[in-house]
């Protein structure tokens, strides 16, 4: 069986109108370029996580289990996805942004089942991630997904805001 998520580029389906979907992985102009883009979204520019923080969050090169990826729409960059594996008997999302103008074509959940299909063909039993309670878009990107409540973490990012993780059992 081979490892999830090398590093390498996958086709990870299609936009709703039919254009292809790539992960590949994350280069330091696309970390720049994301991290300045991700600073000016919900939830991160909530937060006050600004875009020197995100850019070198994304900028690290993928190893010790943590799997950096760069979206693209036919070679147009769009979106982010952080991957950790292994995690919790089953890999972990820990970060996935498409962004603005992208977003409802389809690459949120492209990618989620991309990610899905990893774990799956790997035997992995469960998938995971986190979304801020406040984020009730993304918590219903997420549910619509098939993707359910697994515990609520007060307080993890900010005092008065809680985390909600979610989880989808595979096996
Ligand atoms: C949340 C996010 C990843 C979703 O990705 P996306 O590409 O915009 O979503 P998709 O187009 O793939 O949505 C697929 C389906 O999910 C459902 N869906 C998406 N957003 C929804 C919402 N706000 N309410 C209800 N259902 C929703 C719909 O069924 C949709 O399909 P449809 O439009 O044909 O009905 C993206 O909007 C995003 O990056 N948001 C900002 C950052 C963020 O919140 N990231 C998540 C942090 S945990």
């Amino acid at each position: 069986m081979t490892q999830p998520f090398e590093v390498q580029s996958y086709v990870a389906g299609a936009t709703r109108k039919g254009c292809a979907i790539t992960l590949a992985p994350m280069t330091p102009k696309a970390a720049k370029e994301l991290g300045g883009a991700c600073a000016d979204m919900g939830p991160w520019n909530r937060y006050g996580i600004d875009a020197t923080a995100l850019t070198a969050t994304f900028a690290v090169p993928s190893g010790g289990g943590a799997f950096r990826y760069q979206i693209e729409v036919e070679g147009t960059l769009v979106g982010v996805l952080i991957v950790l594996h292994p995690w919790l008997v089953g890999p972990y999302v820990q970060f996935l942004a498409v962004l603005p103008s992208w977003q409802g074509q389809h690459v949120g959940q492209a990618v989620l089942h991309w990610f899905e299909t990893q774990a799956r063909a790997n035997k992995q039993r469960n998938i995971w991630l986190c979304v801020t309670g406040f984020n009730a878009s993304a918590r219903a990107f997420y549910e619509a997904q098939g993707w359910q409540e697994a515990a609520t973490i007060p307080n993890l990012v900010q005092s008065g805001v809680d985390e909600v993780m979610l989880r989808k059992q595979l096996f």
